[in-house]
Protein backbone atom coordinates (compact mmCIF):
# COMPACT_ATOMS: atom_id res chain seq x y z
CA UNK A 1 0.00 0.00 0.00
CA UNK A 2 0.78 3.58 -0.77
CA UNK A 3 0.64 6.47 1.69
CA UNK A 4 0.66 10.06 0.95
CA UNK A 5 1.02 12.61 3.78
CA UNK A 6 -0.35 15.98 3.15
CA UNK A 7 0.43 18.89 5.79
CA UNK A 8 -3.47 19.07 5.74
CA UNK A 9 -7.19 17.83 4.73
CA UNK A 10 -7.25 20.80 1.97
CA UNK A 11 -4.06 19.70 0.50
CA UNK A 12 -4.96 16.16 0.85
CA UNK A 13 -8.49 16.87 -0.71
CA UNK A 14 -6.85 18.77 -3.32
CA UNK A 15 -4.23 15.02 -4.00
CA UNK A 16 -7.51 12.86 -3.68
CA UNK A 17 -9.12 15.51 -6.48
CA UNK A 18 -6.07 15.24 -8.86
CA UNK A 19 -5.73 11.72 -8.91
CA UNK A 20 -9.16 11.09 -9.36
CA UNK A 21 -8.95 13.37 -12.16
CA UNK A 22 -5.68 11.53 -13.83
CA UNK A 23 -7.62 8.15 -13.98
CA UNK A 24 -10.64 9.94 -15.44
CA UNK A 25 -8.90 11.64 -18.30
CA UNK A 26 -6.10 8.06 -18.76
CA UNK A 27 -8.74 5.64 -19.15
CA UNK A 28 -10.26 7.79 -21.64
CA UNK A 29 -7.34 8.57 -23.45
CA UNK A 30 -7.63 4.77 -24.37
CA UNK A 31 -11.05 3.27 -24.35
CA UNK A 32 -14.72 4.45 -24.52
CA UNK A 33 -15.81 2.50 -21.97
CA UNK A 34 -16.89 4.74 -18.90
CA UNK A 35 -15.03 5.35 -15.90
CA UNK A 36 -16.51 3.50 -12.36
CA UNK A 37 -16.12 5.36 -9.68
CA UNK A 38 -16.63 4.63 -6.04
CA UNK A 39 -17.85 7.27 -3.81
CA UNK A 40 -18.42 8.30 0.14
CA UNK A 41 -20.26 10.63 2.11
CA UNK A 42 -19.02 12.37 5.35
CA UNK A 43 -16.84 15.33 6.23
CA UNK A 44 -13.74 13.78 5.11
CA UNK A 45 -14.02 14.18 0.89
CA UNK A 46 -16.02 17.08 0.72
CA UNK A 47 -12.59 19.35 -0.08
CA UNK A 48 -12.40 16.73 -3.07
CA UNK A 49 -15.74 17.44 -4.34
CA UNK A 50 -14.98 20.78 -3.89
CA UNK A 51 -12.03 20.30 -6.50
CA UNK A 52 -13.61 18.24 -8.47
CA UNK A 53 -16.67 20.26 -9.08
CA UNK A 54 -14.44 23.28 -9.96
CA UNK A 55 -12.52 21.36 -12.17
CA UNK A 56 -15.79 21.07 -14.13
CA UNK A 57 -17.27 23.99 -13.75
CA UNK A 58 -13.78 25.41 -15.37
CA UNK A 59 -13.65 23.22 -18.18
CA UNK A 60 -11.08 20.99 -17.18
CA UNK A 61 -13.07 17.76 -16.36
CA UNK A 62 -16.28 15.87 -17.42
CA UNK A 63 -18.18 13.03 -15.52
CA UNK A 64 -20.21 12.87 -18.83
CA UNK A 65 -18.73 9.71 -19.40
CA UNK A 66 -18.46 8.50 -15.47
CA UNK A 67 -20.36 5.81 -13.76
CA UNK A 68 -20.40 6.03 -9.81
CA UNK A 69 -21.42 3.58 -7.30
CA UNK A 70 -21.75 5.14 -3.43
CA UNK A 71 -21.11 3.28 -0.74
CA UNK A 72 -23.89 3.44 1.72
CA UNK A 73 -27.60 4.75 2.93
CA UNK A 74 -29.33 4.47 5.64
CA UNK A 75 -32.11 2.15 6.32
CA UNK A 76 -35.99 3.73 6.22
CA UNK A 77 -34.67 7.37 6.28
CA UNK A 78 -36.76 9.45 3.39
CA UNK A 79 -34.21 10.14 0.54
CA UNK A 80 -35.09 13.38 0.97
CA UNK A 81 -34.13 13.97 4.18
CA UNK A 82 -31.29 16.75 5.11
CA UNK A 83 -29.31 13.81 6.33
CA UNK A 84 -29.68 10.46 3.97
CA UNK A 85 -26.84 9.98 1.65
CA UNK A 86 -28.97 10.53 -1.54
CA UNK A 87 -29.49 14.18 -0.46
CA UNK A 88 -25.45 14.47 0.51
CA UNK A 89 -24.20 13.26 -2.22
CA UNK A 90 -26.84 15.89 -4.73
CA UNK A 91 -25.92 19.01 -2.95
CA UNK A 92 -22.12 18.04 -2.09
CA UNK A 93 -21.65 17.00 -5.75
CA UNK A 94 -23.74 15.37 -7.95
CA UNK A 95 -25.90 19.24 -8.24
CA UNK A 96 -22.40 20.82 -9.70
CA UNK A 97 -21.25 18.37 -12.00
CA UNK A 98 -22.27 16.99 -15.64
CA UNK A 99 -22.91 13.77 -14.69
CA UNK A 100 -25.96 12.73 -16.29
CA UNK A 101 -28.80 11.18 -13.63
CA UNK A 102 -29.22 7.82 -15.08
CA UNK A 103 -25.01 7.00 -14.05
CA UNK A 104 -25.72 7.95 -10.30
CA UNK A 105 -26.21 4.81 -8.10
CA UNK A 106 -27.09 5.37 -4.53
CA UNK A 107 -28.34 2.26 -2.46
CA UNK A 108 -32.42 2.25 -1.78
CA UNK A 109 -32.47 2.33 2.24
CA UNK A 110 -36.56 2.51 1.56
CA UNK A 111 -36.08 -0.43 -0.62
CA UNK A 112 -39.27 -2.92 -0.02
CA UNK A 113 -36.90 -5.82 0.34
CA UNK A 114 -33.46 -5.20 1.05
CA UNK A 115 -31.79 -7.99 0.61
CA UNK A 116 -32.73 -8.03 -3.33
CA UNK A 117 -31.49 -4.36 -3.01
CA UNK A 118 -28.06 -4.83 -2.00
CA UNK A 119 -27.71 -7.98 -4.32
CA UNK A 120 -28.94 -5.65 -7.60
CA UNK A 121 -26.18 -3.58 -6.23
CA UNK A 122 -23.74 -6.36 -6.54
CA UNK A 123 -25.21 -7.22 -10.03
CA UNK A 124 -24.81 -3.75 -11.34
CA UNK A 125 -21.28 -3.50 -10.92
CA UNK A 126 -20.51 -6.54 -12.48
CA UNK A 127 -22.62 -4.74 -15.27
CA UNK A 128 -20.81 -1.64 -15.13
CA UNK A 129 -17.63 -3.31 -15.65
CA UNK A 130 -16.48 -3.67 -11.84
CA UNK A 131 -15.24 -0.04 -10.24
CA UNK A 132 -12.19 1.56 -11.61
CA UNK A 133 -11.45 3.60 -8.54
CA UNK A 134 -13.34 3.11 -5.42
CA UNK A 135 -12.63 6.19 -2.76
CA UNK A 136 -13.54 5.92 1.00
CA UNK A 137 -12.86 7.45 4.44
CA UNK A 138 -13.02 5.67 7.65
CA UNK A 139 -15.10 5.69 10.60
CA UNK A 140 -13.23 6.46 13.98
CA UNK A 141 -13.29 2.64 14.55
CA UNK A 142 -11.21 1.59 11.39
CA UNK A 143 -14.86 1.11 9.37
CA UNK A 144 -15.13 1.80 5.12
CA UNK A 145 -18.62 2.61 3.97
CA UNK A 146 -20.41 1.16 7.55
CA UNK A 147 -18.38 -2.36 7.51
CA UNK A 148 -18.63 -1.91 11.42
CA UNK A 149 -15.43 -3.84 13.36
CA UNK A 150 -16.27 -7.46 12.71
CA UNK A 151 -18.01 -7.59 9.59
CA UNK A 152 -16.22 -10.27 7.61
CA UNK A 153 -13.41 -8.73 5.07
CA UNK A 154 -15.25 -11.04 2.41
CA UNK A 155 -18.99 -9.31 3.19
CA UNK A 156 -20.95 -8.04 0.13
CA UNK A 157 -23.58 -5.45 -0.57
CA UNK A 158 -26.08 -6.40 2.92
CA UNK A 159 -28.05 -4.56 5.73
CA UNK A 160 -25.94 -3.65 8.62
CA UNK A 161 -26.75 -2.98 12.13
CA UNK A 162 -24.87 0.59 13.58
CA UNK A 163 -22.51 0.18 16.30
CA UNK A 164 -23.40 2.86 19.03
CA UNK A 165 -20.04 4.45 18.72
CA UNK A 166 -21.02 5.12 14.98
CA UNK A 167 -24.44 6.95 16.11
CA UNK A 168 -22.64 8.73 18.70
CA UNK A 169 -20.19 9.83 16.32
CA UNK A 170 -23.16 10.45 13.36
CA UNK A 171 -25.33 12.38 15.62
CA UNK A 172 -23.94 15.57 15.32
CA UNK A 173 -25.71 15.61 11.76
CA UNK A 174 -29.06 14.61 13.93
CA UNK A 175 -29.51 17.19 16.46
CA UNK A 176 -27.21 15.05 18.67
CA UNK A 177 -29.23 12.73 19.90
CA UNK A 178 -27.75 9.68 18.72
CA UNK A 179 -31.14 7.66 18.98
CA UNK A 180 -32.00 9.71 16.00
CA UNK A 181 -29.62 8.17 13.95
CA UNK A 182 -31.01 5.01 12.11
CA UNK A 183 -30.03 2.24 13.67
CA UNK A 184 -29.43 0.32 10.40
CA UNK A 185 -27.80 0.72 7.04
CA UNK A 186 -27.08 -1.02 3.51
CA UNK A 187 -23.45 -1.01 3.17
CA UNK A 188 -21.37 -2.09 -0.16
CA UNK A 189 -19.11 -4.91 1.54
CA UNK A 190 -15.19 -4.85 2.13
CA UNK A 191 -15.06 -7.65 -0.54
CA UNK A 192 -17.10 -4.99 -2.75
CA UNK A 193 -14.37 -2.40 -2.16
CA UNK A 194 -11.61 -4.54 -1.98
CA UNK A 195 -12.79 -6.01 -5.39
CA UNK A 196 -11.95 -2.65 -7.17
CA UNK A 197 -9.02 -2.12 -9.25
CA UNK A 198 -7.45 0.69 -7.13
CA UNK A 199 -8.93 1.81 -3.91
CA UNK A 200 -7.97 4.76 -2.71
CA UNK A 201 -8.65 5.72 1.42
CA UNK A 202 -8.97 9.70 2.72
CA UNK A 203 -8.01 9.97 6.17
CA UNK A 204 -7.35 13.03 7.92
CA UNK A 205 -7.69 14.81 11.59
CA UNK A 206 -6.62 13.23 14.75
CA UNK A 207 -9.55 11.08 15.57
CA UNK A 208 -8.86 8.65 12.80
CA UNK A 209 -5.22 8.49 14.11
CA UNK A 210 -5.33 5.58 15.85
CA UNK A 211 -7.24 3.29 13.62
CA UNK A 212 -5.16 4.43 10.72
CA UNK A 213 -1.89 3.20 12.51
CA UNK A 214 -3.47 -0.28 13.34
CA UNK A 215 -4.64 -0.93 9.87
CA UNK A 216 -1.75 0.34 8.74
CA UNK A 217 0.81 -1.76 10.90
CA UNK A 218 -1.11 -3.87 13.01
CA UNK A 219 -2.77 -7.51 11.74
CA UNK A 220 -5.07 -7.53 8.69
CA UNK A 221 -8.23 -7.72 11.06
CA UNK A 222 -12.11 -7.69 10.75
CA UNK A 223 -12.02 -5.55 14.04
CA UNK A 224 -10.55 -2.90 11.68
CA UNK A 225 -11.94 -3.44 8.41
CA UNK A 226 -10.03 -0.52 6.49
CA UNK A 227 -7.07 -2.85 7.60
CA UNK A 228 -8.04 -4.96 4.41
CA UNK A 229 -6.29 -2.40 2.42
CA UNK A 230 -2.71 -4.28 3.05
CA UNK A 231 -4.13 -6.92 0.86
CA UNK A 232 -4.84 -4.73 -2.01
CA UNK A 233 -2.31 -4.54 -5.12
CA UNK A 234 -3.44 -1.10 -5.54
CA UNK A 235 -4.05 0.58 -2.64
CA UNK A 236 -3.57 3.83 -1.92
CA UNK A 237 -3.92 5.85 1.92
CA UNK A 238 -4.03 9.90 1.45
CA UNK A 239 -3.58 11.19 4.75
CA UNK A 240 -2.82 14.58 6.56
CA UNK A 241 0.11 14.80 9.74
CA UNK A 242 -2.40 14.58 12.18
CA UNK A 243 -3.94 10.91 10.89
CA UNK A 244 -1.12 9.79 10.11
CA UNK A 245 0.41 10.37 13.76
CA UNK A 246 0.00 7.16 15.62
CA UNK A 247 2.38 4.99 13.32
CA UNK A 248 5.67 4.17 13.95
CA UNK A 249 8.92 6.95 13.22
CA UNK A 250 10.16 4.90 10.40
CA UNK A 251 7.07 3.76 9.21
CA UNK A 252 6.48 8.09 8.63
CA UNK A 253 10.09 7.90 6.48
CA UNK A 254 9.07 4.85 4.73
CA UNK A 255 6.31 6.39 3.04
CA UNK A 256 8.05 10.28 2.99
CA UNK A 257 10.67 8.30 1.16
CA UNK A 258 8.64 6.42 -1.18
CA UNK A 259 7.02 9.46 -2.06
CA UNK A 260 10.02 11.26 -3.00
CA UNK A 261 11.57 8.62 -4.82
CA UNK A 262 8.28 7.76 -6.99
CA UNK A 263 6.76 10.91 -7.07
C1 LIG B 1 -19.81 7.28 8.02
C2 LIG B 1 -19.76 6.73 6.59
C3 LIG B 1 -18.34 6.38 6.19
C4 LIG B 1 -17.42 7.53 6.47
C5 LIG B 1 -17.45 7.85 7.95
C6 LIG B 1 -16.51 8.97 8.35
O1 LIG B 1 -19.73 6.28 8.97
N1 LIG B 1 -20.60 5.59 6.43
O2 LIG B 1 -18.31 6.05 4.82
O3 LIG B 1 -16.11 7.21 6.05
O4 LIG B 1 -18.78 8.23 8.28
O5 LIG B 1 -17.11 10.23 8.28
P1 LIG B 1 -16.31 11.57 8.29
O6 LIG B 1 -15.64 11.66 6.95
O7 LIG B 1 -17.33 12.64 8.46
O8 LIG B 1 -15.32 11.51 9.39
Amino acid sequence: MKVIIRENAAEGGLWAARHIAARIKEKAARTAEPFVLGLPTGSTPLATYAELVRMVKAGELSFKNVITFNMDEYVGLPEEHPESYHSFMHKNFFDHIDIPKDHIHILNGNAPDPEAECAAYERAILAAGGIDLFMGGIGEDGHIAFNEPFSPLSSRTRVVTLTQDTREVNSRFFGGDPEAVPARAMSVGVATVMDSREVMILAFGPKKARALASAIEGPMSHYNTVSAMQNHPAGIIVCDEAAIGEVKVNSYRYFKAVEAAEG
